[in-house]
Protein backbone atom coordinates (compact mmCIF):
# COMPACT_ATOMS: atom_id res chain seq x y z
CA UNK A 1 0.00 0.00 0.00
CA UNK A 2 1.56 3.26 -1.05
CA UNK A 3 1.93 5.81 2.03
CA UNK A 4 -0.38 8.26 0.65
CA UNK A 5 -3.06 5.61 1.22
CA UNK A 6 -2.08 4.75 4.73
CA UNK A 7 -4.40 8.18 6.26
CA UNK A 8 -6.82 10.04 4.71
CA UNK A 9 -5.61 13.69 3.74
CA UNK A 10 -8.42 16.35 3.74
CA UNK A 11 -8.85 18.72 0.44
CA UNK A 12 -6.75 21.87 0.18
CA UNK A 13 -8.18 24.89 0.73
CA UNK A 14 -8.80 27.02 -2.31
CA UNK A 15 -7.51 30.11 -3.69
CA UNK A 16 -9.02 32.33 -1.63
CA UNK A 17 -9.41 35.94 -3.36
CA UNK A 18 -7.08 37.20 -0.48
CA UNK A 19 -4.35 35.15 -2.22
CA UNK A 20 -5.27 37.05 -5.74
CA UNK A 21 -4.98 40.01 -4.33
CA UNK A 22 -1.13 38.95 -2.69
CA UNK A 23 -0.42 37.45 -6.25
CA UNK A 24 -1.41 40.42 -7.98
CA UNK A 25 0.73 42.37 -5.45
CA UNK A 26 3.45 40.37 -6.31
CA UNK A 27 2.96 40.36 -9.85
CA UNK A 28 3.05 44.62 -9.71
CA UNK A 29 6.95 44.13 -8.22
CA UNK A 30 8.85 42.99 -11.16
CA UNK A 31 8.92 45.25 -14.51
CA UNK A 32 8.00 41.33 -16.37
CA UNK A 33 5.33 40.35 -14.15
CA UNK A 34 5.86 36.60 -15.07
CA UNK A 35 9.18 36.97 -12.49
CA UNK A 36 6.50 36.79 -10.65
CA UNK A 37 5.84 32.79 -10.70
CA UNK A 38 8.26 32.00 -7.98
CA UNK A 39 6.70 33.69 -5.33
CA UNK A 40 3.36 33.05 -6.62
CA UNK A 41 3.39 29.26 -5.94
CA UNK A 42 4.97 29.66 -2.38
CA UNK A 43 2.23 31.32 -1.95
CA UNK A 44 -0.27 28.51 -3.38
CA UNK A 45 1.80 26.40 -1.34
CA UNK A 46 0.91 28.50 1.91
CA UNK A 47 -2.50 27.93 1.08
CA UNK A 48 -2.58 24.95 -0.15
CA UNK A 49 -0.28 22.98 1.35
CA UNK A 50 0.99 21.76 -1.94
CA UNK A 51 0.72 23.07 -5.91
CA UNK A 52 -2.53 21.79 -6.88
CA UNK A 53 -3.88 22.19 -10.47
CA UNK A 54 -5.98 24.91 -9.12
CA UNK A 55 -2.78 26.91 -7.72
CA UNK A 56 -1.15 26.37 -11.41
CA UNK A 57 -4.53 27.66 -13.38
CA UNK A 58 -4.41 30.51 -10.55
CA UNK A 59 -0.87 32.12 -11.58
CA UNK A 60 -1.43 31.00 -15.24
CA UNK A 61 -4.76 33.43 -15.20
CA UNK A 62 -3.20 36.20 -13.44
CA UNK A 63 0.20 36.14 -14.98
CA UNK A 64 -1.35 35.64 -18.37
CA UNK A 65 0.49 32.44 -19.18
CA UNK A 66 -0.68 29.01 -20.09
CA UNK A 67 -0.78 26.16 -17.55
CA UNK A 68 2.01 24.53 -18.87
CA UNK A 69 4.58 27.29 -18.73
CA UNK A 70 3.31 27.27 -15.02
CA UNK A 71 3.44 23.67 -14.85
CA UNK A 72 7.09 23.43 -16.30
CA UNK A 73 8.46 25.80 -13.58
CA UNK A 74 6.78 24.39 -10.91
CA UNK A 75 7.51 20.79 -11.84
CA UNK A 76 11.75 21.68 -12.05
CA UNK A 77 12.21 23.37 -8.72
CA UNK A 78 12.08 20.77 -5.97
CA UNK A 79 10.47 22.94 -3.44
CA UNK A 80 7.14 23.22 -5.06
CA UNK A 81 5.53 19.71 -4.31
CA UNK A 82 2.25 17.92 -5.90
CA UNK A 83 1.29 16.23 -2.74
CA UNK A 84 0.14 17.84 0.36
CA UNK A 85 3.40 18.25 2.84
CA UNK A 86 1.47 17.90 5.91
CA UNK A 87 2.57 19.74 8.27
CA UNK A 88 6.33 20.34 8.55
CA UNK A 89 8.90 19.88 5.74
CA UNK A 90 11.91 17.84 7.32
CA UNK A 91 15.34 18.17 5.40
CA UNK A 92 18.66 16.33 5.91
CA UNK A 93 21.41 17.05 4.25
CA UNK A 94 23.52 14.15 2.72
CA UNK A 95 26.29 16.33 0.85
CA UNK A 96 29.43 15.45 1.19
CA UNK A 97 30.34 16.77 4.29
CA UNK A 98 27.21 16.52 6.07
CA UNK A 99 27.28 13.12 4.88
CA UNK A 100 30.82 12.35 6.47
CA UNK A 101 30.19 13.94 9.32
CA UNK A 102 26.89 11.89 10.03
CA UNK A 103 24.08 13.36 7.94
CA UNK A 104 23.35 9.78 6.63
CA UNK A 105 23.08 8.29 9.74
CA UNK A 106 20.51 11.21 11.34
CA UNK A 107 18.54 10.76 7.69
CA UNK A 108 18.15 6.95 8.61
CA UNK A 109 16.89 7.35 11.59
CA UNK A 110 14.31 10.38 11.14
CA UNK A 111 13.20 8.17 8.20
CA UNK A 112 12.75 5.32 10.62
CA UNK A 113 10.88 7.54 12.91
CA UNK A 114 8.97 9.24 10.76
CA UNK A 115 7.95 5.96 8.81
CA UNK A 116 8.65 7.73 5.62
CA UNK A 117 10.92 7.25 2.91
CA UNK A 118 12.45 10.64 0.20
CA UNK A 119 10.11 12.81 -1.13
CA UNK A 120 7.22 11.25 0.74
CA UNK A 121 5.12 12.10 3.78
CA UNK A 122 5.34 10.43 6.79
CA UNK A 123 2.99 7.24 7.97
CA UNK A 124 0.37 9.72 10.09
CA UNK A 125 1.06 12.39 7.17
CA UNK A 126 1.77 15.04 9.53
CA UNK A 127 5.50 15.58 8.18
CA UNK A 128 7.41 15.63 4.46
CA UNK A 129 11.10 13.70 4.70
CA UNK A 130 13.19 15.31 1.83
CA UNK A 131 17.02 14.38 1.43
CA UNK A 132 18.54 17.70 0.44
CA UNK A 133 21.21 18.70 -1.07
CA UNK A 134 23.64 21.23 0.33
CA UNK A 135 22.58 24.13 2.46
CA UNK A 136 25.33 26.33 2.05
CA UNK A 137 25.80 25.47 6.20
CA UNK A 138 28.79 23.07 6.38
CA UNK A 139 30.41 24.53 9.23
CA UNK A 140 27.93 23.60 11.31
CA UNK A 141 27.61 19.99 9.42
CA UNK A 142 25.49 17.77 9.51
CA UNK A 143 22.73 19.91 9.41
CA UNK A 144 18.87 19.36 9.42
CA UNK A 145 15.95 21.78 8.39
CA UNK A 146 12.67 22.06 9.67
CA UNK A 147 10.47 23.90 7.46
CA UNK A 148 13.60 25.25 5.74
CA UNK A 149 14.96 26.58 9.31
CA UNK A 150 18.40 24.81 10.03
CA UNK A 151 18.99 22.58 12.84
CA UNK A 152 22.60 22.61 13.21
CA UNK A 153 25.52 20.16 14.13
CA UNK A 154 22.24 17.29 14.89
CA UNK A 155 23.07 13.64 16.03
CA UNK A 156 20.56 10.65 15.08
CA UNK A 157 19.26 11.36 18.54
CA UNK A 158 18.82 15.14 18.33
CA UNK A 159 17.54 14.91 14.66
CA UNK A 160 14.82 12.39 16.40
CA UNK A 161 13.99 14.32 19.88
CA UNK A 162 13.27 17.65 17.56
CA UNK A 163 10.92 15.29 15.69
CA UNK A 164 9.21 14.02 18.76
CA UNK A 165 8.72 17.83 20.41
CA UNK A 166 6.98 18.63 16.99
CA UNK A 167 4.64 15.88 17.33
CA UNK A 168 3.82 16.35 20.99
CA UNK A 169 3.35 19.96 20.11
CA UNK A 170 5.82 21.77 21.74
CA UNK A 171 7.87 24.68 21.00
CA UNK A 172 11.21 24.26 18.94
CA UNK A 173 13.30 27.01 18.04
CA UNK A 174 16.11 26.90 15.47
CA UNK A 175 19.79 26.76 16.07
CA UNK A 176 20.01 30.08 14.86
CA UNK A 177 16.93 31.15 13.61
CA UNK A 178 13.33 32.13 14.61
CA UNK A 179 10.67 29.88 16.55
CA UNK A 180 9.20 26.47 14.09
CA UNK A 181 5.76 27.63 12.58
CA UNK A 182 4.47 25.02 10.07
CA UNK A 183 5.11 24.50 6.51
CA UNK A 184 2.18 26.53 5.44
CA UNK A 185 4.01 29.75 7.41
CA UNK A 186 7.28 29.48 5.92
CA UNK A 187 5.71 28.89 2.36
CA UNK A 188 4.11 32.39 3.39
CA UNK A 189 7.31 34.69 4.45
CA UNK A 190 9.01 32.83 1.59
CA UNK A 191 6.61 34.44 -1.15
CA UNK A 192 6.43 37.63 1.19
CA UNK A 193 8.76 37.83 3.36
CA UNK A 194 8.42 41.33 5.16
CA UNK A 195 7.78 39.66 8.14
CA UNK A 196 11.26 40.55 10.56
CA UNK A 197 11.77 37.07 11.00
CA UNK A 198 14.89 37.00 9.32
CA UNK A 199 16.34 39.41 12.32
CA UNK A 200 15.46 36.84 14.77
CA UNK A 201 18.25 34.43 16.11
CA UNK A 202 22.16 34.38 15.75
CA UNK A 203 22.72 33.46 11.96
CA UNK A 204 26.60 34.55 12.06
CA UNK A 205 28.29 32.92 14.82
CA UNK A 206 32.79 32.66 15.55
CA UNK A 207 32.74 29.37 14.06
CA UNK A 208 31.46 30.73 10.61
CA UNK A 209 33.63 33.67 10.58
CA UNK A 210 36.93 31.70 11.51
CA UNK A 211 37.95 31.18 7.71
CA UNK A 212 37.26 35.16 7.33
CA UNK A 213 39.86 36.05 9.72
CA UNK A 214 42.49 33.79 9.06
CA UNK A 215 42.10 34.72 5.66
CA UNK A 216 42.06 38.54 6.34
CA UNK A 217 45.33 38.06 8.95
CA UNK A 218 47.00 36.12 5.97
CA UNK A 219 46.23 38.95 3.93
CA UNK A 220 47.95 41.65 6.34
CA UNK A 221 51.23 39.52 6.77
CA UNK A 222 51.65 39.68 2.97
S1 LIG B 1 27.14 19.60 2.92
FE1 LIG B 1 25.43 19.87 4.25
S2 LIG B 1 25.26 22.02 4.46
FE2 LIG B 1 26.91 21.76 3.09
Amino acid sequence: MSQEKMFQRDEPNVITESTRIKMRELAGRYPNPRSALLPMLHLVQAEQDEVTTEGIAACAQELEITQAEVTAVATFYTMYKHSPVGKHHIGVCINTLCGLLGGDAVYERVAERLGATHNGPSADGNFWLERIECQAACTHAPVMTVDWEFMDDVTPQSAVDVIDKLAAGEEVWSTRGPMIRDFQATEHTLAMAEDDLATIGNCVDEKMLAGLKIAKSGAQQS
